[in-house]
């Protein structure tokens, strides 16, 4: 197991399109007994509700969405490049048909008890404060209804950034 240091968030230097969107992260969630990740190149970070708040958009299809919904917590693990073959098959293989953590040459970590990717080089641990199911009717630019031809929608989670770890 790897040794992290907390952050204090507010004073990190993190480029959202740069680390989500081209580097990808690993969103997990669970319990020491059973936790699933997935990898996600759609989200963000700011500040809402008076707090250091995390966004994911998470398909109504992944079974990781069901171990979000299920408990209070999720974690967002940024990896470093040598990973990105893992990232990429933790983003085309579903938990529900193998353990694809250890196919993938990851290892869990936890802290206080919420699941995270231990070669992960950063890690937001996120409170969720609010999901928000994305329909049809909301969008405004037609353009966005392409995402969602078979009807498989996002939820959008929002959690509060209760602690940034690094290695
Ligand atoms: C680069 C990349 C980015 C992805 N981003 C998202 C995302 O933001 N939201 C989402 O729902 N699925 C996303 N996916 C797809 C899931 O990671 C994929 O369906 C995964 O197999 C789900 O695993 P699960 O069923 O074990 O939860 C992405 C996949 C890849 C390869």
């Amino acid at each position: 197991m790897h040794v992290f240091q907390p952050i204090p968030v507010d004073t990190m230097e993190f480029n959202p399109f740069e680390s989500i969107g081209k580097d990808w992260a690993l969103v997990s969630a669970g319990s020491r007994q059973k936790a699933n990740t997935m990898t996600v190149s759609w989200g963000g970070v700011g500040v809402l509700w008076g707090k250091n708040v995390a966004f994911i958009f998470v398909r109504d299809s992944r079974y990781t969405k069901e171990f979000i919904d299920a408990g209070d917590f999720f974690s967002i693990s940024f990896m470093g490049k040598e990973y990105k073959e893992a990232l990429s098959y933790c983003g085309s293989h579903s938990g529900r048909d193998s353990d694809k953590v250890a196919k993938a040459g990851l290892t869990w970590n936890y802290k206080h008890s919420i699941p995270f990717i231990d070669e992960g080089s950063f890690i937001f641990l996120c409170q969720k404060l609010s999901a928000v199911k994305l329909t049809e009717d909301s969008f405004i630019s037609p353009e966005i209804s392409k995402w969602y031809k078979d009807g498989d929608m996002h939820t959008m989670y929002i959690g509060e950034i209760l602690e940034l770890m690094a290695r």
